[in-house]
């Protein structure tokens, strides 16, 4: 379900800019995303993309400008303020724990306990969810005991996606979530999305350097070159030819400038 009234978004970012000594990444970025729709981010290597994203999940601090999650202003301090409102990322170098299980990964920082006010970890539920996750996501891992630096790229990132997706978020911040993925696993976690789209009211954010992939998944899209968002519209008034144009006039320009 989308919601087009700016009244109800979820998350606003106005005037966000961002450097990092002389490189100016982003420069007076507005965004909105409205509860339930899912955005696109799409643009070129460097274009500002993650830096964007990191804001999102309280990583960076802006250099200038404002985010609002449900209308309210927030300074986000940490990855774990921004979890603690709701806000769940998927990195592009991700952000499991390499030397622990697939199971305490995916409840890292949200374990199950027993014991009441003891809290001892109760591996054998985690085990079960986990497990139970996975396979309802249609990821396949050898076991969810398996440490995570044994698993292939594209197992990491799907473990990353599963874990983002059972955490009860409000907001999900993808960044290329199937960049190490192989077709079968990029349609499983696009598969996700849509079946999220339409049992919940997640609202989503996905990095995407294929835009056939997201073409199929988004309700929007915004361009960013430069550290700018230099096109937003909604995905059924534009199309791949008219995105895939605009990123060539801007190679085209770019060495123009460069040869003279
Ligand atoms: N921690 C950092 N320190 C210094 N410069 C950075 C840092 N992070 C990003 N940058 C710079 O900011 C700019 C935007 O980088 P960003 O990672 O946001 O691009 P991107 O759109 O995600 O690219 P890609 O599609 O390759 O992932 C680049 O010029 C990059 O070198
Ligand atoms: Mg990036």
């Amino acid at each position: 379900m989308t919601d087009t009234n700016p009244g109800t978004d979820v998350l606003r970012g106005e005037h966000l800019s961002k450097s990092f000594g002389a490189v100016r990444a982003l420069d007076d970025i507005n965004l909105r995303l409205g509860r339930g729709e899912v955005l696109a981010l799409l643009g070129d290597n460097g274009a500002g993309k993650s830096t964007l994203m990191k804001i999102l999940t309280g990583f960076h601090q802006p250099t200038s400008g404002t985010l609002h999650i449900d209308g309210e202003p927030v300074t986000l301090q940490s990855v774990m303020h921004a979890r603690s409102l709701g806000i769940e990322p998927v990195y592009q170098d991700l952000a499991l724990v390499d030397e622990l299980s697939v199971f305490r990964n995916m409840f890292l920082q949200r374990e199950i306990t027993r014991g009441g006010a003891l809290r001892i970890l109760d591996d054998r539920a985690m085990r079960r969810a986990a497990a139970s996750h996975l396979e309802r996501m249609g990821v396949n891992v050898p076991s969810v005991d398996v440490e995570i630096s044994k698993l292939s790229g594209g197992q990491r990132q799907a473990v990353a996606v599963a874990r983002a997706v059972y955490s009860d978020a409000r907001i999900l911040l993808l960044d290329e979530p199937t960049a190490a993925m192989g077709v079968r696993e990029s349609a499983l976690i696009l598969d996700v999305i849509r079946r999220l789209k339409e049992h919940s009211d997640v609202s989503v954010i996905i990095v995407a350097h294929n835009y056939a992939q997201v073409f199929d998944v988004c309700d929007r899209i915004n361009l960013v070159q430069d550290g700018r968002i230099t096109f937003d519209r909604p995905t059924r008034e534009t199309s791949i030819q008219e995105l895939t144009g605009l990123v060539v006039n801007e190679y085209r320009s770019a060495s123009e400038a460069v040869t003279g």
